[in-house]
């Protein structure tokens, strides 16, 4: 059976890269966004075209077309509300409500044990805190991994993993000529990750596709950061490393 993944979100940044990758081994990959992916081919592809900040019509979309693609083997969440309304309802809406929604009417659908996993992309935003950055953000993603946990409980009696996945700001196609046009801020991240480089697209793609595999079978409710160390350094010490530079 080949495996069939469902992307929400998939149609661009780490979305795109993860279903680039899962395209590139032959899987099915569905992706839903509000606009068709561009950069992405294959004959496993499928597009489901629906908006988040419409929770209740977007699993509607989903679930109708559901039995013509065949059982889930992953259900991954990539999205991020990037919409001009009010973002604390946007953030909610589009980040929890319709995650939850989604998985709901998902639950029947999944392909048996151990090839059943749903990964929620959470970020490092869940724990710290970024300066500027909106409250809508820092709930919302604190939020997306205790939702993975609570469903790891609620599905593992029928087989269904779930786990987060947080990175740190990742080089993306859409952002990778602004970090690359911005040395300082470059050189300044190259020194500070203990890996000595920005993490990707790729980097996240690649640590979700290990936890929707069967090579996960035993790991659910957990959070994985991808950050390539960046939240191992004591706050002090990295103001010192900082101001010695
Ligand atoms: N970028 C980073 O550095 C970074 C750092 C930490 C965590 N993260 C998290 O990692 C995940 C991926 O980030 P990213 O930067 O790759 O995301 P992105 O490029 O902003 O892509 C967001 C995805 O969500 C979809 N989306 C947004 N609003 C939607 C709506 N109303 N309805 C349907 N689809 C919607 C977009 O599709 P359409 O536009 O086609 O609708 C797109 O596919 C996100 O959860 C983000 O919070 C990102």
């Amino acid at each position: 059976m080949t495996p069939h993944h469902i992307l929400v979100g998939g149609t661009k940044g780490a979305g795109r890269a993860l279903a680039r990758l899962l395209l590139s081994q032959g899987h099915n990959v569905s992706v839903l966004g509000r606009t068709r992916p561009s950069g992405l081919e294959g004959d496993g592809l499928r597009f489901v075209e629906a908006d988040l900040e419409r929770p209740d019509e977007a699993a509607g979309r989903l679930l109708e077309a559901i039995p013509g693609l065949g059982p889930i083997h992953g259900l991954v969440f990539l999205q991020r509300y990037r919409g001009k309304g009010d973002d604390w309802e946007g953030e909610i809406t589009v980040e929890l409500t319709a995650t939850r929604k989604i998985v709901d009417v998902c639950i029947e659908h999944f392909a048996p044990a151990p090839l059943a996993a749903i990964v929620m992309v959470g970020s490092n935003a869940g724990k710290f805190i970024q300066n500027g950055g909106p409250a809508s953000y820092h709930v919302a993603k604190a939020g997306i991994v205790q939702l993975a946990r609570w469903f790891a409980m609620k599905l593992g009696p029928q087989g269904i993993r779930a786990n987060a996945v947080s990175p740190c700001t990742f080089l993306k196609d859409e952002s990778k000529n602004f970090y690359l046009e911005n040395k300082k801020l470059l050189n300044l991240y190259e020194q500070i990750v203990p890996l000595r480089r920005m993490g990707t697209a790729e980097d996240v793609a690649q640590a979700i596709e290990f936890l929707i595999s069967p090579k996960a079978s035993f790991i659910t409710g957990q959070e994985l950061f991808v950050d390539g160390g960046l939240s191992l350094h004591l706050h002090d010490s990295m103001a010192r490393m900082v101001a010695e530079m």
